[in-house]
């Protein structure tokens, strides 16, 4: 038994969505979210770039005691993931591994899409976890750089996303996919938008449900499950906490307190360890 939080982090507030099914599947486990919304998005930027920033920002997650790292951003799960992970001293999961176990769990026809950001896309990380599960499957890929700034401005379901989304998607409707991996923490928020313009015969999928399962298993593996009926939530944004207030009261469905200002700069030098 372990009551020590269960840190999550993003690269920026989109990670939530991740942490409102693990809330949901894990009522008893307290979480500290940190989300880097000064320097999101992370996924038009270059690989160098986004190890520096993820180096950081488990410093500064480690640096507050946490019993297990959930690495909620699809980039950073892609790219910096690999080279980091060695040096993590607690248990990681990533959000790659739960949305092809899931794609491939829900497909019926074995024709799977994946939207995500550029440099997840060309990291073509998906596509090779999909196949080690199941060769046999078609893959269709396509990058969808506006929708995490649609999502940040809060426009979920209006015209103008629908206009994007059906500019992004027309390839992979024609591909005929019966199966659709939002393979981007923003991406779940544009469920209702992604969904109309796909038709209802597409299935979507996004990691957080698969991820939440996994944790509880390992929790329960490594004897970490928290015995605490009270769980409590912190959450550190590199931003303003006015706006992670408004979009997060969004995204989570309820108001939110206990969110501080993180100065990432400071992280810099414990970086070095990573
Ligand atoms: N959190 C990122 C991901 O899941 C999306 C936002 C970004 O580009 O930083 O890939």
């Amino acid at each position: 038994m372990d009551n020590r939080p269960i840190g999550v982090f993003d690269s920026g507030l989109g990670g939530l969505t991740v942490v409102k099914e693990i809330m949901k599947q894990l009522p008893n486990e307290s979480i500290i979210y940190f989300g880097d919304d000064g320097r999101t998005p992370y996924g038009t930027k270059s690989r160098e770039t986004v190890i520096k920033y993820t180096k950081q920002d488990l410093a500064f997650l480690l640096s507050m005691d946490v019993k297990l790292v959930v690495v909620a951003c699809n980039t950073v799960s892609a790219l910096a993931l690999p080279e980091v992970r060695p040096a993590i001293n607690v248990p990681v999961l990533e959000v790659i591994e739960p949305g092809a176990r899931s794609a491939l769990k829900k497909s019926k026809r074995g024709r799977i899409g994946i939207i995500a950001t550029p440099a997840t896309t060309q990291s073509g990380v998906y596509p090779r976890a999909i196949r080690n599960m199941n060769p046999n499957v078609q893959i269709f890929s396509q990058a969808c750089p506006l929708f995490v700034n649609l999502v940040e401005e809060g426009w979920w379901d209006n015209e103008i996303t629908r206009m994007v989304a059906e500019e992004y998607l027309k390839e992979l409707k024609q591909a005929q996919i019966d199966t659709l991996v939002l393979g981007c923490t923003h991406y779940p928020l544009l469920a209702n938008t992604i969904s109309d313009v796909m038709g209802d015969e597409v299935t979507l999928v996004s990691s957080a449900e698969e991820l939440s399962v996994t944790l509880k298993e390992l929790l329960h593996k490594e004897k970490l499950e928290s015995p605490d009926e009270h769980a409590t939530y912190r959450y550190y944004t590199s931003d303003s906490v006015e706006k992670f207030r408004k979009l997060g009261k969004m995204i989570l469905g309820k108001e939110i307190s206990n969110i501080e200002r993180v100065d990432m700069e400071n992280y810099e030098q414990k970086a070095c360890k990573f």
